[in-house]
């Protein structure tokens, strides 16, 4: 199924990563050497969106700097004959053909609030929602989500992973009650962040959603929730037809310096020697 248009929650203002987060958004630290904004990117484009809708925040305009800047220094690397360097700024560019939006979400209402700020720039059908905070690994995530997404009898499609008790609490969590068929598998109640007593499994959501675009109606209709936040949880719930699907590929929560230093390493043991030398010679 082709998800025409993939929307990114950036306005949060990072204090899990305070100070470095004070001046830069959360989004632009580096996993080694690529910013964390840059994945979601990456895998919006793998996906084959049409369109890729930022819900960000007045104060980060370095968000908007990363993704529509650049030419000025292109021209000047172009200019030095740094080959390897403007191969990189390239890479990282959004491809033309991809009409990038930006919205903004300016009181810290929750996820739920930031993806309704977004519904009058996305396009006719299913929308993918990518968190940026969550990298997981090899950029094919919502892609395979989108191939498994069946709009004929699913509202919603949610990146899955088994965590453990004393994490569950932080995550939005599926009730498969005795339903153990194989994936995607129908959920039949998704809740945010119960207490580890509460948790209806140790299944937890992962920041990677395809979601019908009657969201829109429901959300509209949502009250706050957990954290006092309008929570996009509690509008799939009330979608109804909620699946999961498990992740087959590393998974960083980079969102907290732990998740962010071990996707680091991790990132980092991607790269080989050479064309690291070959920068270092420029
Ligand atoms: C959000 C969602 C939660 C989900 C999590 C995945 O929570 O509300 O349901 O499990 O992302 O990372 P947040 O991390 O923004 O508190």
């Amino acid at each position: 199924m082709t998800i025409k248009t993939v929307v990114l929650p950036v306005a949060g203002n990072g204090t899990r990563m305070l100070p470095a987060t004070k001046a830069v958004p959360k989004e632009l630290l580096p996993v080694y050497d690529t910013p964390v904004l840059q994945f979601a990117l990456d895998e919006a484009v793998a996906a084959g969106a049409e369109r890729i809708v930022l819900v960000s925040h007045h104060s980060k305009a370095a968000i908007e700097d990363y993704i529509l800047r650049g030419e000025e220094l292109a021209e000047t690397l172009r200019q030095k004959g740094k080959v390897s360097l403007l191969q990189r700024l390239e890479q990282a560019r959004v491809p033309s053909n991809i009409d990038v939006r930006m919205e903004f979400q300016d009181a810290p209402k929750g996820l739920g609030h930031a993806i309704l700020c977004a519904k009058d720039a996305c396009l006719p059908g299913p929308v993918g929602v990518i968190l940026p905070d969550d990298v997981v690994m090899g950029g094919q995530c919502l892609a395979k989500m989108a191939r498994a997404f069946d709009p004929s009898r699913m509202q919603s499609l949610i990146a899955s992973l088994e965590v453990t008790r004393s994490e569950i609490s932080s995550y939005g969590v599926f009730d498969f009650g005795d339903n153990d068929e194989a994936y995607p598998r129908r959920a039949q109640g998704f809740v945010e962040k119960p207490s580890a007593d509460d948790a209806p499994s140790l299944h937890a959501a992962i920041g990677r959603y395809i979601l019908d675009d009657c969201i829109f109606e429901h959300l509209a209709r949502t009250d706050v929730g957990a954290g006092g936040e309008i929570q996009l949880t509690d509008a799939i719930s009330a979608c109804g037809d909620i699946f999961a699907m498990p992740i087959d590929a590393p998974r960083f929560d980079c969102g907290s310096h732990e998740g962010l230093f071990e996707a680091s390493q991790y990132q980092r043991s991607l790269r080989t020697a050479p064309p690291v030398l070959a920068i270092a010679a420029e």
